[in-house]
């Protein structure tokens, strides 16, 4: 746990296309109640809603230590891009932080490393910080090129202008998200220990200078576990983050 005495622990929601005003209200204010309390200095709790909910979430959250971010972004700063959203325009509605490149939308929307960078940049450049998603898929562990993949993914889409510090990389294995299946806690810390040294061989980052989190399947079961393992400074949370009694002890497990 030594590494978090000087970090931030992050603890985010990604509710991905889950929710309306009304359970959305409901979700965010039993969350509040409990992280209100929970989250301090040393934990930073976030909600990333869908875009429809930013401004609502974003108004529950003003005042509180929970913030809020968006899910994607465009690259452009504003243009003829029908249904896109751009860095700005969260912010506008209230948000602080933004995912981008997470699997889901480099596999079902086609977006390259390249273009992940783009939008990792736009993001800094609207003053909000991306949360960066890289991961391997399921034959890439197989095949024994985790390690490649992933190195290859933070290389092309680590932003290399603005304040790159403000970047959360966050390690999501592809075959881990929905699944139920957790990477063990030694390929976890073998992976976080590959991410660190490649933001210091290749970006110039010193150890724990940019929060590296972990992301797939997980619960309150295996929260603490995960938190404990060496160089991961938080968790990025699907299907959990959508049950309040779940994410609040998610929370929980970071203050242990
Ligand atoms: P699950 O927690 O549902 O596996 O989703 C993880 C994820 O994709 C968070 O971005």
């Amino acid at each position: 746990m030594a590494q978090k005495t000087y970090m931030k622990t992050y603890i985010i929601g990604n509710w991905k296309m889950h929710g309306v005003r009304t359970s959305a209200r409901a979700l965010a204010s039993t969350v509040l109640d409990a992280a209100g309390r929970l989250a301090s200095q040393k934990t930073e709790v976030i909600l990333c809603p869908p875009a429809t909910l930013l401004s609502l979430i974003a108004d529950l959250t003003y005042n509180t230590p929970v913030r809020c971010g968006g899910q994607d972004c465009h690259a452009e700063a504003e243009g003829a891009y029908t249904g896109e959203i751009s860095a700005a325009m969260l912010r506008d509605a209230g948000a602080t932080y933004v995912i981008v490149g997470h699997s889901e939308r480099r596999a079902g929307h086609s977006e390259s490393s390249r273009e992940v960078n783009r939008k990792a940049e736009a993001a800094l450049a609207a003053g909000l910080r991306p949360v960066l998603c890289v991961g391997e898929s399921l034959a890439e562990r197989k095949a024994g090129r985790a390690m490649d993949t992933v190195r290859r993914q933070l290389r092309e889409s680590m932003p290399r202008q603005g304040d790159t510090k403000r970047v959360i990389v966050a390690y999501e294995p592809v075959w881990a998200i929905g699944t139920g299946q957790v990477a063990n806690a030694s390929d976890i810390a073998e992976m976080h220990a590959h991410i660190a040294t490649l933001l210091k061989s290749e970006f110039g980052f010193a150890e724990t200078e940019v929060a590296v989190l972990y992301g797939g399947s997980v619960k309150p079961a295996n929260a603490a576990e995960i938190l404990r393992c060496p160089g991961v400074h938080g968790v990025l949370v699907g299907s959990a983050s959508l049950n309040a009694e779940e994410f609040v002890a998610i929370i929980n497990a970071a203050q242990s």
